[in-house]
């Protein structure tokens, strides 16, 4: 972090200038604080400042207008939105004109000094790394879960890199459940715990599987998540993805605003679907509000899960249904998946040379652009192969 930042603040409200120029003192100097939007582009145009902290509780439409504006000529620059609640409509759109993070007024001091110090940490605050895919339908029982387990596990394989399975479905997760593992630190642990988190304390504190991806998944008992809000999901994500190179989510099958989050920050949200004609519906609807979303074309990619050849609905015609290239298929097989399921295994542990892993090894190939057979040979590279 360099010494000292600069800030401009818009807003309306003097008491609320005053505080938050006082508050962030230590760390940012706040160069200007100006009520007038037009006055405040054209300062925040010249001065090319590093932290600009709009005030949305008036004048909402032209405050996210102005954010869009500015985050244009200067996408470096980290912009926070101030509201009295963190209304999730808004938070959306904000999210989707870039903005750093949402912070309410009056200020809880903590939150404040907290939020724009990890923005600067990140050196800019947009450092972002780690890939996002959450695996994603709106209907229960498609194969979310399988998916994500799996994808995570090969996309480990292949890169060696660091590479996080997570569970967002916090009411109650399967993940433990399928990989047959005890959990002891959750999600909710970790969104406690973000202040003081660092690089150690996060690696010794998530599950580390066997093959080598992480794990960060609610016990198998029900819990209130009702506690964790989107922004706690999103500061939780700010901080794994300056950690992980991959992060694989298996996501709940709803349109909250959590959901929203990730899928909005993601690289490429995975719409799992079955060829039966309610689950079709149910993607379809999913794909057409993504994409009532402007998320970019590339990044909604389908899934047929439990494919099968012969079938009314074959690829081509849901190719027409979703009017898009379907991403991947993935075979039928409901005997190895609950055999690997008893033994909490993998798909690469319990069968490792067959036609599914092939197809889930192939899919995390098309993700992070590594071919399988580009693979590297770790076995002959530890031992000495390469140097010999
Ligand atoms: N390709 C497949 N072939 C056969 N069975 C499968 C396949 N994929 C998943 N299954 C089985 O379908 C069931 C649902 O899968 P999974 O739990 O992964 O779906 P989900 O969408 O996460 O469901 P939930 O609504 O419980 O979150 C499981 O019993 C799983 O073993
Ligand atoms: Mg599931």
């Amino acid at each position: 972090m360099k010494e000292k930042s600069s800030g401009i603040l818009i807003s309306e409200n003097r008491k609320l200038r005053q505080e938050l120029a006082g508050e962030l003192m230590p760390i940012v100097d706040i160069t200007d604080r100006i009520s007038d939007i037009s006055k405040g582009y054209a300062t925040i145009r010249e001065k090319k400042t590093d932290l600009v902290f709009l005030d949305v509780s008036r004048q909402e439409n032209d405050i996210l207008n102005l954010a869009g504006r500015i985050k244009k000529i200067q996408p470096q620059t980290d912009l926070f939105m101030i509201n009295s609640r963190k209304d999730p409509d808004l938070l959306l759109r904000g999210f989707r004109m870039g903005i750093t993070d949402f912070l309410t007024y009056p200020f809880d001091n903590a939150e404040l000094a907290g939020s724009v110090r990890r923005a600067l940490d990140g050196s800019g605050g947009i450092s972002k790394s780690a890939d996002i895919f959450p695996v994603f339908s709106l209907k229960g029982g498609i194969g979310v879960t399988s998916t994500a387990i799996n994808l995570a596990d090969h996309i480990h394989d292949l890169t060696r890199d660091r590479v996080l399975l997570l569970d967002l479905n916090l009411f109650m997760g399967d993940i433990s459940g399928y990989l047959n593992i005890d959990i002891t630190y959750t999600p909710y642990d970790l969104i406690k715990d973000m202040e003081r988190m660092d690089e150690n304390l996060l690696f010794s504190s998530l599950f580390q599987h066997p093959n080598g991806f992480y794990i960060l998944t609610t016990p198998e008992e029900i819990s209130d998540s009702d506690q964790v809000t989107a922004n706690d999901i999103m500061h939780m994500l700010s901080l794994l993805e300056q950690h992980f190179d991959y992060i694989v989510i298996d996501c709940p099958h709803d349109f909250s605003d959590r959901t929203l989050e990730v899928c909005t920050r993601a690289d490429r949200v995975l719409v799992m679907t079955q060829q039966n004609i309610p689950t079709v519906k149910s993607a379809l609807k999913v794909i057409e509000f993504f994409r009532e979303l402007n998320f970019d074309k590339k990044k909604i990619q389908v899934i047929i899960n439990r494919y099968l050849k012969k079938n009314d609905m074959d690829d081509v015609d849901l190719e027409k249904i979703f009017r898009q290239k379907i991403f991947s298929t993935i075979d039928n097989n409901y005997p190895l998946f609950s055999m690997a399921a008893n033994q909490g295994k993998t798909l690469n542990q319990a069968d490792k040379k067959g036609k599914i892993n092939n197809e889930m090894k192939a899919l995390a190939g098309n993700l992070t652009g590594i071919k399988p057979h580009e693979e590297k040979d770790w076995k002959k590279i530890i031992s000495g192969g390469l140097l010999g």
